[in-house]
């Protein structure tokens, strides 16, 4: 049995965001998410080490199956307060949140070579940049060959019997294969990859977008609706109700906003449209809701491979006033979308045009997508 530890508890500090590394977004998901992707391929038991204080999150983020422990102090700390929630295993694998994109190959590979005997296996990758010793004073001291010389990258694999031992002492070490070596034990290199890159900067995350290229790409799509006032029907609007405004005719409850942006995101999947995954063919949607909608459009979306990256719309009309109601209605929609990001914005038309005239209001909204 293969258990692994991903030690996510670091605050990234280097990084300077204000929520802990692990937990920034690179491209659909967080860099943890990530990293419990392609560990998840071949670990039986997973581990991940939180930052004190966001195990909570982190728990909703990773799932039931995921054990999740407070990390320590350091990152060799971190390591140890997941080990002592791994029994029964034969190998763990250690690996970095931070290296969020090494890829199931990578893990596989670190795997079989244990597997095959070797008791304590790193991933490494040439040095490219030629290396010098310099003093204090700012002067070259020494060139070093780095024809010897491996960049280390995780995950890492030991067995649970040595990684034990190496971490019965409360040694510090940036990795797990240098307290193996110091320990004694023969530690056997594979192949690393360039996008197991560790995410230190914010420049390393733009690095990492560029390997993101082939597995995920964006598109954005447009939509665009209106409908009339209709006395004696209840007003809804970006997933509100508008009480003591008077309504608009339609097939739904006549949610514009809410309707628009469905057009969007099937506009940016290529779906179809309101029309053709709605439309009055459809009589269960008689009457139905905004929300709904939007949440339905969430499940055909998701099911067709894309999520949602941002939304925005624009409500056209002399009334209701959005402003004093933006927050509820941003929270509403974004909750019918899976909690994406949305924005709302709302103007008249200086009296012009159906809106103007106040005839009705129209919406237009643009979305965002992500295909994996
Ligand atoms: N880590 C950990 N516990 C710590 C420190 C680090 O679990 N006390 C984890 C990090 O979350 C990261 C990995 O170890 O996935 C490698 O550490 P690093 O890249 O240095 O991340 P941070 O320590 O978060 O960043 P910084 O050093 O810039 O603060
Ligand atoms: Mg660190």
């Amino acid at each position: 049995m293969i258990a692994a530890i991903i030690a996510a508890a670091g605050s990234g500090e280097r990084f300077g965001a204000p929520i802990p590394k692990a937990l920034i977004q690179l491209g659909d998901r967080t860099l943890l998410e990530h990293a419990v992707a392609a560990i998840s391929a071949v670990a039986d038991q997973i581990v991940v080490t939180a930052p004190s204080g966001y195990e909570k999150q982190i728990k909703a983020i990773v799932g039931d199956d995921i054990t999740v422990v407070t990390g320590g102090k350091t990152r060799s700390d971190s390591v140890r307060a997941g080990l002592a929630a791994i029994s029964g295993a034969d190998f763990v694998l250690v690996h970095d949140a931070a290296r969020s994109l090494a890829s199931v190959d990578l893990v596989k590979r670190v795997a079989a070579q244990l597997e095959s005997g070797d008791v304590a296996v790193v991933p490494v990758l040439p040095v490219i940049d030629t290396l010098q010793k310099v003093a204090a004073d700012g002067f070259v001291t020494a060139a070093i060959d780095r024809n010897e010389l491996r960049r280390v990258q995780t995950p890492q694999g030991f067995t649970l019997s040595i990684l034990k031992e190496i971490h019965q002492s409360a040694e510090d070490a940036t990795d797990d294969s240098t307290l193996a070596l110091n320990a004694g034990y023969a530690v056997k290199t594979v192949a690393g990859e360039e996008r197991a890159l560790k995410i230190t900067t914010p420049s390393d995350l733009a690095t990492a977008l560029t390997f993101l290229g082939n597995s995920a790409s964006f598109s954005t799509g447009v939509g665009v609706d209106a409908h009339a006032f209709g006395e004696g029907r209840e007003l809804w609007l970006a997933g509100l109700h508008w009480p003591n405004e008077v309504g608009v005719e339609g097939h739904s409850d006549g949610d514009v906003a809410a309707h628009a942006i469905c057009d969007a995101l099937f506009a940016a999947t290529g779906l179809g449209d309101l029309g053709s995954n709605f439309g009055t063919s459809r009589p269960e949607y008689q009457g139905a809701s905004g929300t709904t909608l939007l949440k339905e459009t969430l499940e055909i979306i998701t099911k067709g491979g894309y999520s949602i990256s941002h939304v925005s719309v624009q409500i056209i009309g002399n009334r209701p006033r959005i402003g004093a109601r933006r927050t509820e209605a941003i929270a509403t929609i974004s909750a019918a979308l899976g909690g994406a990001d949305v924005a709302i914005l709302a103007t008249t038309t200086d009296g012009m045009g159906l809106t103007g005239e106040g005839k009705g209001i129209a919406a237009i909204a643009s979305a965002l997508v992500i295909k994996r």
